[in-house]
């Protein structure tokens, strides 16, 4: 399917139905009236086999209690073989309700209170909320932006910051939300490298591994110099990015060391006593086992790629100074407005003058960032047309 294809088959008007990005905008914005492009979900239904698996389960069984299901292991296996060229052992696979209760509760098995975790920023939010409400400190590390807009590391700082602090935990997120960037084997080998000559645990944060259109491929950390890391490494996915399924309560938490995994399995029986989610299951199994379903991602990834073109293309051309990182992976787009917008002045702009609800640069690190918006690209074609005339037409060079 082209992009306009995909778009009249798949795009839903979201309002109305208590979406947290639509119905939401109270929470966190003074109008309720923007466009929302800021919580990070589709505005897409997800493919029909996956529409279809959960209904054809619900209308025959009822949802009583169950066990991990079998092919929904070797369904989440296969998808990480074929697509990532990782291979799992099926001992390795334990799970959480989402990704960020995962790396609460890795926090809570893994660390003490004021043990200091690190993050490279800008970085999602969550990370350093679910490190400082466990009283943990956060060490933020600064990456470098490029000329080119994207970002790189000084790993001599990262190295300093993790020897300073007595860091324990270090939170990596690849694909990279909020700039896009996608790790390459080599940056990640440093990264790690460091990480073991301190002793320091790796989570690795791969939720966007599928919503790569750029150049570099993803690489999971887990296969990083052929799986030299793996023994120090907990890795976290779901489908929820991928095909558009973030209510549904699974994430996958993948703990090749042995001795980790019973440590976290231990912490997760304290706070949580279900092993499956039935619907979660379903679902993933269709996904990860359709062609159908890699159909949809394909053409989701060149709708994604549209949206991004179209908006750098017109954007640059009104306001040639902005700063817009490369988006080689998410579906959310990292732009820097300093060049004509004061840090004080963005909220009036995008709420009042814009009408758009963006995730504001300020939630990814703090105020080095306030001059910046993150804008979740997974939409239709003609809401971000509408996104961007209204930017060049408040923002004046
Ligand atoms: C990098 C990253 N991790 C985790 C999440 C949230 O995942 P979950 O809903 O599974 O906790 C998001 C959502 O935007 C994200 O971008």
């Amino acid at each position: 399917m082209n992009p306009a294809e995909f778009t009249s088959t798949y795009y839903i008007d979201r309002r109305g139905s208590h979406s947290r990005k639509w119905d939401g905008q109270h929470l966190k914005f003074n109008r309720t009236d923007l466009l929302p492009l800021w919580v990070a979900d589709m505005d897409f239904m997800p493919p029909r086999c996956i529409q279809d698996a959960i209904c054809t389960y619900v209308k025959a069984h009822p949802l009583g209690y169950t066990m991990t299901n079998p092919n929904y292991l070797e369904a989440v296996i296969d998808w990480y073989k074929r697509r990532h060229n990782c291979i799992l052992s099926k001992d390795w696979l334990t799970s959480a309700p989402n990704v960020i209760t995962g790396i609460m509760w890795c926090i809570a098995a893994f660390t003490k209170t004021n043990d200091a975790i690190a993050v490279l920023t800008p970085v999602y939010g969550a990370f350093d909320a679910s490190a400082s409400d466990a009283k943990r400190p956060i060490i933020a590390v600064p990456m470098n932006r490029n000329e080119d807009n994207r970002y790189s590391i000084d790993y001599s700082t990262f190295e300093a910051a993790i020897v300073k602090h007595d860091v324990k935990v270090f939170i990596h997120c690849n694909p990279h939300n909020p700039v896009g960037h996608v790790w390459t084997e080599d940056e990640m080998d440093q990264l790690f490298s460091i990480c073991k000559r301190h002793g320091v645990l790796i989570i690795s944060d791969e939720i966007h591994q599928d919503l790569v259109a750029g150049p570099l491929p993803f690489t999971s950390a887990l296969t990083v110099s052929n799986g030299a890391y793996a023994n120090n490494i907990i890795t976290m996915s779901s489908l929820s990015k991928s095909f558009n399924m973030a209510s549904l309560h699974h994430a996958e938490v993948i703990i090749p060391n042995e001795d980790l995994r019973r440590q976290y399995n231990t912490c997760k029986s304290l706070v949580y006593h279900t092993d499956s989610d039935v619907i979660a299951e379903i679902a993933i199994t269709a996904a990860y086992t359709h062609p159908e379903a890699e159909m949809w991602l394909t053409d989701l990834l060149a709708v994604v790629k549209e949206n991004y073109e179209y908006m750098c293309s017109q954007l640059l051309h009104a306001l040639p100074e902005l700063r817009i990182s490369p988006m080689d992976g998410t579906y959310l787009a990292w732009i820097d407005f300093g060049a004509y917008v004061k840090a004080e002045d963005m909220h009036n702009i995008f709420e009042n003058q814009c009408g758009i609800a963006p995730s504001f640069g300020e939630w990814f690190g703090g105020k080095s960032y306030a001059t910046f918006v993150r804008l979740n690209l997974a939409t239709s074609l003609e809401n971000i047309k509408i996104a961007t005339n209204s930017m060049i037409q408040h923002i004046h060079p």
